[in-house]
């Protein structure tokens, strides 16, 4: 049994449809972005939740990649299968982290650690759609703008593919680990004089004047990808859906793909309530948390954005109109917190055992912000009772640097013009200077 599909604008008054096979990224009447929409067959719940649950166990490649294990609700056909650019992605444990939940002020905190993915971070499990779809159009070369992590995923699964990469990435924006990837997979690397929104722009153009395949996260099959993230975590809840969900929130298209996974989930019937969806970005660069927080109706883009958290450093969001979505539909919200915030975060993260990129750790600031706060409002309350799941986007070994300054206390906010306060290392962990000497080592250690 397989689904039919095919685009649709997300503008209701449009809803215009195009075959999913064109090589398009915004309906070409509105220029509104494109959902994949599906008519699926008659499935029974039970006996879906059982085969995912099977394919945990075999060696075929489509069954060990966290993705392709949910195909069923993924945009192919099983005579593309062969086609699947796979490194066995996903798979990411959820785990408890005790430490984290105190800080925050919960009774039980779960983590999805999508750092721990093939490239370390989440955006592989939107990639490998993104690269078989292209091998599938049979296209040769494909492009992105990216703060480093869509750079790094794309430009591991082109190299798998034989596809030439070429992504454009702002100037000194981006974090060594993933610039280091980038290179490393032999992707066209194009430093660009600007931020990542004017890469964005520019890849967009080269996009539509030479043909070149998008895979920024506007491309529809990356969201459907990324989706899998919801049905990964579920299974591994055995299908207890929890009370909320807390994302990043960066071109939102993260966002968007968790909204979406569990609206179909809900339709087909294999949950039957929705958790809310928090969505926490960096107050410098918070353009949807401003337009919610300000009662507008459309996002207004900060120019320029400013954070250390680098991943998310951008001030147009792409997915807004999406990620809205997921928030309307979910009853959710999306909230912003400060540098110190999320370096406070991320050191408490790293004490778990976890450790992230500062990007991740805005979830856990987030979550402490508004259980401190104790809005009237149900949609941003969080209750310490609550069953939260934090999902983690990038591993802590991305942005070292970052993690080095903040222990060191030297993560400075003089870089970002404007806010001349310096982050406190209040969890700092520098090294102990020590001669080579064991007795005054012991001395120093107290041991
Ligand atoms: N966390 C990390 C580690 C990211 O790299 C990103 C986005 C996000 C969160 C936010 O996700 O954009 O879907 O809202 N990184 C993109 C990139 C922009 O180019 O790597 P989003």
């Amino acid at each position: 049994m397989s689904s039919s599909f095919c685009f649709k604008c997300i503008n209701s008054e449009c809803g215009r449809e195009y075959d999913a096979l064109e090589n398009i990224y915004e309906c070409t009447a509105c220029h509104d972005l494109l959902d994949i929409v599906y008519s699926f067959p008659d499935f029974d719940p039970r006996q879906l939740k059982d085969t995912f649950r099977s394919r945990r166990q075999p060696n075929q490649p489509l069954d060990q990649s966290g993705v392709w294990r949910f195909r069923e609700f993924l945009p192919f056909e099983p005579d593309d299968y062969d086609l699947a650019v796979t490194f066995g992605e996903g798979n990411t444990p959820l785990v408890d982290a005790p430490g984290a939940a105190r800080y925050a002020g919960l009774e039980g905190l779960k983590v999805k650690h999508l750092g721990w993915n093939p490239t370390g971070s989440f955006k592989d499990y939107g990639m490998t759609l993104g690269v078989t779809q292209a091998r599938k159009l049979g296209m040769e070369a494909v492009a992105c703008a990216s703060t480093g992590n869509t750079s790094a995923s794309m430009a591991a699964y082109a190299a798998r593919a034989g596809l030439r990469a070429i992504v454009f990435i702002p100037e000194g924006q981006i974090a060594f680990g993933k610039l280091a990837q980038t290179m490393e997979y032999g992707a066209q690397t194009v430093q660009i004089e600007g931020d990542f929104d004017q890469a964005m722009k520019l890849v967009r153009e080269l996009a539509r004047s030479t043909g070149v395949y998008l895979l920024n996260s506007i491309n529809p099959y990356r969201v459907e990808g990324q989706k899998t993230v919801v049905f990964e975590l579920l299974d591994q809840l055995d299908w207890q859906v929890p009370d909320r969900i807390v994302v990043p929130g960066g071109n939102l298209g993260h966002s968007a793909a968790i909204g979406k996974a569990l609206w179909e989930l809900k339709q087909l019937g294999l949950i039957d309530r929705v958790p809310r969806v928090t969505i926490i970005q960096a107050s410098g660069a918070s353009p949807l948390h401003s337009m919610l927080a300000s009662g507008l109706e459309t996002l207004r883009p900060f120019a320029p954005a400013r954070t250390h958290a680098t991943a998310i450093k951008i001030g147009s969001p792409v997915s807004w109109k999406k990620a809205l979505r997921s928030l309307e539909l979910s009853d959710g919200w999306c909230d912003a917190v400060n540098e110190q915030e999320i370096a406070d975060a991320k050191a408490v993260l790293g004490r778990d055992g976890l450790g992230c990129e500062p990007a991740s750790a805005t979830t856990v600031a987030g979550l402490k912000k508004l259980l401190e706060a104790n809005h009237e409002q149900d949609s941003v309350t969080i209750h310490p009772g609550e069953k939260v799941v934090a999902i983690l986007t990038g591993h802590q070994l991305k942005d070292a640097e970052y993690t080095v300054n903040y222990h060191y206390g030297k993560l400075a906010l003089d870089s970002l013009e404007g806010d001349t306060r310096e982050i406190e290392s209040r969890y700092g962990n520098p090294p102990i200077r020590a001669a080579a000497d064991l007795e005054k080592i012991r001395e120093l250690l107290q041991l």
